[in-house]
């Protein structure tokens, strides 16, 4: 398993743990379940790896296929995210209709990283959070929508033809609060 931040379980979080595991037993997609509650409950909507070996440890689950399977499905973090996400599309139809351009400035106004995008390309995931961990600003494939491209989701609501413009005035919005 990879070696990744993993502060430690509270009682409260073996609780969890073990009231989600007992609800599932049984069921198909338990463990698939089992992550996604987990994840729900903690504040900063992640699964440590803490939180991955006692699940393994609970449902008798090899340690590498829970890990694998919290790795393999973007829904699923590994690190905390910020309180707000931002997630921008970064399929074909929205990359032509300038996504990267909207990336670049949305981590630019928000103090994000410029080397981690210089790397990435059209296909890679990204996933990045400021340090006041208010803001996890994040890719996706394609989320389905490619007529509305370029699309861009925040705080889970779909933002459809998305400009500089447009994009700069949510996110400021939420900055404003931060
Ligand atoms: S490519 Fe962006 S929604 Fe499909």
């Amino acid at each position: 398993m990879q070696n990744v931040a993993s502060p430690g379980l509270s009682a409260k979080e073996r609780v969890l743990i073990d009231q989600e595991v007992t609800s599932h037993e049984g069921r198909p997609g338990a463990l698939l379940g089992i992550l996604e509650a987990v994840q729900a409950a903690n504040a900063h909507k992640y699964l440590s790896m803490d939180a991955l070996r006692y699940i393994a440890d609970k449902t008798g689950t090899p340690p590498a296929r829970v890990y694998s399977a919290a790795s393999f499905f973007a829904l699923f973090n590994l690190f905390p995210q910020g309180d707000n996400t931002i997630c921008v599309c970064r399929g074909t139809a929205c990359h032509t209709r300038g996504s990267r351009d909207l990336l670049e400035k949305v981590c630019l106004d928000l103090g994000l990283g410029s080397q981690d995008l210089e790397s990435t390309s059209e296909a890679d995931k990204l996933a990045l959070t400021t340090s006041d961990q208010k803001f996890t600003v994040r890719t996706v494939a394609c989320f389905g929508q490619c007529a509305l491209a370029p699309v861009v989701e925040i705080n889970h609501h779909i933002l459809s033809h998305v400009n500089e413009r447009t994009l700069q005035r949510e996110v400021g919005a939420l900055t404003r609060g931060r």
